[in-house]
């Protein structure tokens, strides 16, 4: 077959404009946002890439779920649907909705997890370490490789004979349960292959540990198993999805990921016993059962939204896509993760900027430099994420990595507008050696990369 170009497998619908501000309107939103690009209004980003979460283009039959939504409080029709998709996709026979992932974080680990607990993961999303560590309870990362610059296939896997080790060490007792992210969202949105996650079911299994997925990009891991791991060319996507939910107990579910919608989450799981403690706690804070914290309506474009996730038309072009922008910009030698992760592209700005140590964080003055020169945002993924502050005037613990994530929206950007970004990450690079650092002037106890408020350095 001759080369053609991976083409995305849609037409554009509907249109949203986008602003273009100025060069010294951005530096004026930057100087308001106390450098902290949480603190932009959209309309002052050109291209935004913070997330691909809850960003994405519904389909012209999601919007047609949405105007059949059933807003019933109790027993929705949509909620049937949207439950036989889930059971369909999955195989969990309790299914609970949630506004989004992390508040299925928070009940999942309301029922399972105390303080003293330690819960082994590959590698923690930030929302997800909070929230264990909000029980009192130890989040720890297992993940095989850390080292950016290592190219492996399945980068994403959890270190087998840590995590046995890690059982040994703490007891049984205190391991409530074991995560797998797929795909690994903090370590660079690298998938787990079919063999790591058998792999981590028979260690669950020998000292009997449940094990839970943090499912927010399944159908990407599920076409990386696809592409790279032996014996599943010729499974569809969908059925490698079904696999890999058969070997864990249950899952967590941000579906502003791999759900395809704007909004919306579930918890799922084959337990019943804690599927009832589940729902007492999602009454509580989410809403009766049928609904959690969403309309009708978003539980039907849920629904259709995990079907279309599947069409391996739309994960061809999905992965294809980011390592387009990988390729660019690695092409010009810009230090990124490699290979590409699936829903993102990660710059290494330790080794784009060794000049800033970690207490000055260097990813977050990368991040804040594309936005001066582009206005693309994207998002520290470094020591303000995951360092932590000292007392005093002590630096802080730095993170053991310093990235800045490029995330894709699903369905949303062309060609054209990622040839931009990776355009701007090529100039911003070129004067790397002029970048300087920043210090944080105000933070919160937890989660500070939201809130802070940093000053730059003069030297
Ligand atoms: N787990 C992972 C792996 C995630 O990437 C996220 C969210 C969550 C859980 C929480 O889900 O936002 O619906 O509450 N990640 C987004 C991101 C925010 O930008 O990567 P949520």
């Amino acid at each position: 077959m001759p080369y053609r170009t991976i083409i995305e497998p849609f037409r554009i619908h509907t249109v949203q404009a986008i602003d273009l501000p100025t060069i010294e309107e951005r530096e004026a939103a930057l100087r308001r946002a106390g450098f902290n690009l949480f603190g932009l209004h959209a309309d002052e980003v050109i291209i935004d890439l913070l997330t691909d979460s809850g960003t994405g283009a519904m389909s012209s039959e999601q919007w047609a779920g949405m105007m059949r939504g059933d807003e019933s409080y109790a027993g929705s029709r949509s909620f049937y649907r949207f439950e036989a998709a889930v059971e369909d996709l999955t195989g969990y026979a309790e299914v609970i909705p949630t506004h989004q992932g992390r508040a299925a974080e928070k009940i999942l680990f309301s029922v399972m997890v105390s303080e003293g607990d330690v819960v082994p993961n590959n590698t923690h999303f930030d929302t997800t370490r909070a929230n264990v560590e909000y029980r009192g309870a130890e989040a720890l990362d297992l993940v095989e490789s850390s080292d950016p610059s290592e190219i492996l296939p399945f980068k994403g896997n959890m270190d087998i004979p840590a995590l046995r080790a890690t059982i040994e060490e703490v007891g049984v007792d205190r391991i409530p349960l074991v995560m797998m992210t797929v795909t690994n969202n903090s370590g660079g949105g690298q998938p787990v292959s079919m063999e790591n996650l058998r792999e981590v079911r028979a260690v669950c299994d020998e000292y009997g540990i449940p094990m839970y997925l943090d499912a927010c990009r399944f159908a990407e891991n599920a076409w990386f198993i696809k592409i790279r791991e032996d014996g599943y060319a010729d499974r569809t996507a969908k059925e490698i999805a079904q696999e890999m939910f058969s070997l864990a107990d249950g899952c967590t579910m941000s579906a502003k990921k791999d759900g395809l919608v704007n909004i919306g989450g579930f918890l799922a799981m084959n337990d019943h016993d804690l599927s009832l403690q589940a729902r007492n706690l999602l009454i509580l804070t989410e809403g009766f059962p049928t609904y959690g914290g969403l309309a009708g309506y978003d539980l039907e474009a849920l629904a259709q939204g995990l079907e279309e996730v599947v069409d391996e038309d739309y994960l061809r072009y999905r992965v294809r896509s980011t390592e387009y922008l990988a390729d660019r910009i690695i092409g010009a030698g810009v230090p990124v993760v490699q290979p590409a992760g699936g829903h993102a592209v990660y710059l290494d700005a330790k080794a784009l900027l060794p000049h800033i140590p970690p207490h000055q964080y260097p990813a977050q003055a990368l991040a804040v430099e594309l936005y001066r020169n582009g206005g693309v945002r994207g998002v520290e993924i470094g020591t303000v994420m995951f360092g932590r502050p000292r007392p005093g005037d002590e630096p802080d613990e730095p993170a053991p990595t310093e990235l800045v994530r490029l995330a894709i929206p699903r369905r949303t950007y062309t060609q054209s507008h990622i040839d931009y970004v990776g355009e701007v990450v090529i100039e911003v690079a070129q004067h790397a050696p002029e970048i300087r650092g920043y210090r944080i002037v105000d933070q919160a106890p937890w989660l500070r990369h939201f809130t802070a408020v940093f000053e730059p350095l003069s030297e």
